[in-house]
């Protein structure tokens, strides 16, 4: 790791984790992952922005020395999560005279993970700036994007903010900035989708304050640095509305073929009403694929064969998923196969309290899809269709087929 020069005096010190496949055992990380933190020296005072994962402790050490720094006063804590709270312990070590600068609820979230004494903490309030002489810092609280401590740091005369979590991308990458910004939207849109998107409120809050500050650039705790903020303060504006896509998502498991018929079907009868349509084979799939499709997507249909009664597990863990990400998905349906008798509807929608989409009636087959079944899938796209249209996402020219 080798520090790279953001503006006079503010350094990003980044840990890429190249080959990490999945955070919190849960997501996956199909381009690696990085812990960024920052050094910002003022004339009088430096301070540390987020620190680095245990892992990558020795490392991030190592650039700290190397650096040459005399002396350490704050070390800015934004977030408590141990990817970023993790090497507070080794950097105190190493500056023992240093403050830990945060919230107070994040220094009791820290406290319970990490071995940081309570004396090493001073305490911030919203907005409250802290001198570094010739640099200011002001911090600025953002809760619930992720957690409920999350804290900004905005460097006042370098008009930066280090917004931790927020507005990141799990992309490992040595480019400093999001120079190939076509590849870094995915890794952001899918680090949203994951991460933020249970907090879409809470997302638009939080950008609206960032939003109010004079910004030349942000400094996730993952991911590039945005050189141009609006490219990222423009893709979330457009995620945390509630404005959709007129796409359809079907996640669908298929036994024996008549599931996945229906799907096809259904498929082909939303492409010919001018609708997108991604189905996706849940048995053994990317879930940061799906998420990033739940998005923006107007519709999902859940399709599902009935095992023992009820839909197939792989169906209801998707249901769970979609459940706590809470999409603002609007319209929804269910479909699918059984052989005898079926409650597949009844227990998926126990598993989606939190999902507000207007449901459709199911159309359920019993065996293989037959001509009443496929009549019953027209019938579905015409509405699904016709309410995408009333939410004026379809051209009226492309319906009707
Ligand atoms: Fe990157 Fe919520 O920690």
């Amino acid at each position: 790791m080798i520090p790279m020069k953001i503006k006079d005096g503010v350094f990003s010190l980044r840990s890429n984790h190249w080959d990490r496949k999945i955070f919190d055992e849960l997501v996956p990380l199909p381009e690696g992952t990085t812990y960024n933190s920052y050094l910002v020296r003022g004339s009088e005072k430096t301070a540390l922005i987020d620190t680095a994962y245990p892992p990558k402790t020795a490392s991030f050490i190592a650039a700290l020395k190397a650096m040459g720094l005399e002396r350490l006063d704050y070390i800015v804590a934004n977030h408590a999560e141990q990817d970023h709270s993790g090497s507070i312990p080794a950097v105190l070590g190493l500056f023992p005279d240093a403050k830990v600068i945060a919230n107070a609820r994040c220094r009791g979230l820290i406290r319970d993970a990490v071995p940081v004494d309570a004396s090493v903490f001073v305490d911030v309030k919203d907005g409250e700036r802290l001198s570094l002489g010739d640099k200011t810092l002001r911090f600025i609280f953002i809760p619930w994007v992720h957690w409920p401590e999350t804290m900004a740091t905005y460097v006042e005369e370098d008009r930066i903010v280090f917004p931790c979590d927020f507005l990141g991308s799990h992309l490992a990458t040595t480019d400093l900035f999001a120079v190939d910004e076509a590849r870094v939207e995915i890794a952001a849109k899918r680090y949203y989708a994951e991460i933020m998107m249970p907090y879409r409120p809470h997302c638009r809050n939080a950008l609206s304050r960032l939003e109010e500050l004079a910004l030349d650039v942000i400094a996730p705790s993952h991911g590039p640095v945005y050189g141009r903020p609006a490219f990222i303060t423009d893709l979330y504006r457009k995620w945390t509305s509630d404005e959709v896509k007129p796409e359809v998502v079907i996640p669908y498991v298929s036994m024996y073929d008549n599931t996945a018929a229906m799907v096809d079907y259904l498929t082909d009868r939303l492409v010919e009403r001018g609708l997108s349509v991604r189905p996706f084979n849940v048995v053994d799939f990317d879930s940061g694929e799906l998420s990033m499709a739940l998005v923006e997507a107007s519709t999902v249909v859940f399709a599902s064969p009935t095992v023992l009664a009820g839909p197939h597990p792989s169906i209801a863990q998707v249901a769970f998923l979609v459940n706590i990400l809470v999409p603002k998905t609007r319209f929804a349906a269910m479909i699918g196969s059984y052989g005898w008798g079926t409650t597949m509807p009844d227990v998926l929608s126990e598993l989606l309290p939190q999902f507000k989409a207007t449901f459709f009636e199911p159309v359920l087959a019993k065996g293989a899809p037959r001509e009443d079944d496929f009549s019953a899938l027209d019938q579905l796209a015409d509405a699904i269709a016709a309410a995408n249209a009333s939410l004026g996402k379809v051209e009226q020219a492309a319906l009707g087929g």
